[in-house]
Order: structure tokens, then sequence, then C-alpha cells
């Protein structure tokens, strides 16, 4: 069994593509923990999480406690034509008569964003998400979650975060998940 990571955090950095590839397993054991996922979802999504690493605008900030482990971490890229989230919301805004023009045509998706259960609760997730957009290319920001009053959605309404889509079902996701959006810059 894995012990629980020292919850404080002691820094907030940006990862590169190469320093996020060799903290892999960690990562992707924040997300399935956070999510609350079994362990066998972190070998699926592996050799996607790699895979984004190489697109357009890809960007990445992660947290770290005073042993250097991970504990939280956030990434998002530049969307485009032809991915599968974008060809998905693209097909949802067309259905309700949404602005398709000003949420798709030059925006970052905040594709990952999670603190280990330890280490919420404490303003975490605000911050690392706030350093990830600060840099972020794009004139918008768009993101999907789950419907539900979740500490999520308390964030991304802090955030500034506006409805694009409410209800929005995913393909081979029976949930009902949000886009939400907003522009970017964010304010310093
Ligand atoms: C969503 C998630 C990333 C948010 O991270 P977090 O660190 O827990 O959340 P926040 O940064 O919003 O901080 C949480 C609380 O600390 C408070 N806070 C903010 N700054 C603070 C500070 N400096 N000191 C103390 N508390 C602070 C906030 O008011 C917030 O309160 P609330 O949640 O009751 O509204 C995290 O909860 C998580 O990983 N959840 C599970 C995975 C998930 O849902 N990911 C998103 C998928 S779309």
């Amino acid at each position: 069994m894995t012990a629980a990571p020292s919850p404080r955090c002691d820094r907030i950095s940006e990862l590169t593509a190469d320093q996020l590839r060799a903290r892999l397993t960690e990562a992707l054991h924040v997300y399935v923990t956070a999510m609350g996922y079994p362990p066998s979802t972190a070998t699926q999504r592996g050799p996607m999480w790699s895979a984004h690493t190489m697109r357009p605008g890809w960007r990445c900030v992660g947290a770290f406690n005073d042993r250097d482990e991970l504990i939280g971490i956030g990434y998002g890229y530049l969307g485009a034509a032809g991915q599968w989230w974008h060809e998905q919301v693209r097909r949802g805004l067309l259905s309700v008569g949404g602005d398709v023009d000003r949420w798709l045509t030059d925006y970052f998706e905040l594709t990952e964003l999670h603190v280990h259960p330890g280490s919420q609760g404490g303003g975490l997730g605000g911050e690392i998400l706030r350093r990830l957009l600060l840099g972020a290319e794009g004139s918008t920001v768009l993101l999907s979650t789950p419907e539900g009053p979740t500490r999520a959605w308390r964030l991304y309404r802090r955030l500034g975060f506006d409805d694009v889509l409410r209800d929005y079902r995913f393909t081979g996701d029976p949930r009902p998940f949000a886009v939400l959006g907003r522009s970017l810059p964010l304010a310093d």
C-alpha cells in the first residue's frame, strides 16, 4: 500500500513535457485518487496524457509537497478541429444554436485539474488553475465538468466561468456534463 503524501504544499511550478512524462505514474495517481476512479483507469489514461504533451499550446502546472511529491496537477492545450472533445462540444453548441465561432475558434482546453484528497480544500486547486491560465494561449478557456454541486463547480464559478452548455451528454458517458468557459487573459 502506498503511504499518503504529506498534504502541505511547498511549491507550485510549471512542468515541461519531459518532466510530466517522467512523473506520469505519480500524476495519474493524483488523478485517480482525486476522482475516486479505480487504479486501472491510470493505465488506460497514461498514453493519452503523454500524447497530449505534443499538442500546440500544451501547458502543465504541478503542486509539490516538502518531499517533492506531486500533490496537484493541471494541464491543457489549444483545442482544434478534429480532436474528439472539440467535435463533441461543437455538436452540442450546434444543437442549441450556441456561438461556435466565439467558443471554438481560439481556445485553451483545460483538460485536467486534480488535487490529492488530503490536500483539497485549502485553495491549492485554485492556485494551480490560476497559474495555468495566466500563461495560457487562446482568447478563451473551456472545460467540461460533471453536473452537480461540487468543489470544482464552486472553483470555476469563483474564477468567472460561465455556462457554455448544460446537461450535455458526451458520447460514451451517461453522466450529464456542463461545458464552462471564460475569456482570457485572466486578470493578474
Ligand atoms: C476541484 C479541485 C481541483 C479543487 O481543488 P481544491 O484545492 O480542493 O479547491 P479550491 O482551490 O477551490 O479550494 C477549496 C476551498 O479552499 C478555500 N480557499 C481558497 N483559498 C484559500 C486559502 N488561501 N486558504 C484557505 N482556504 C482557501 C476556498 O474558498 C475553497 O472553499 P470551497 O471549496 O468550500 O468553496 C479538487 O477539489 C479536486 O481534485 N477534486 C476532485 C477532482 C475533480 O473534480 N477535478 C475537476 C474535474 S472537472
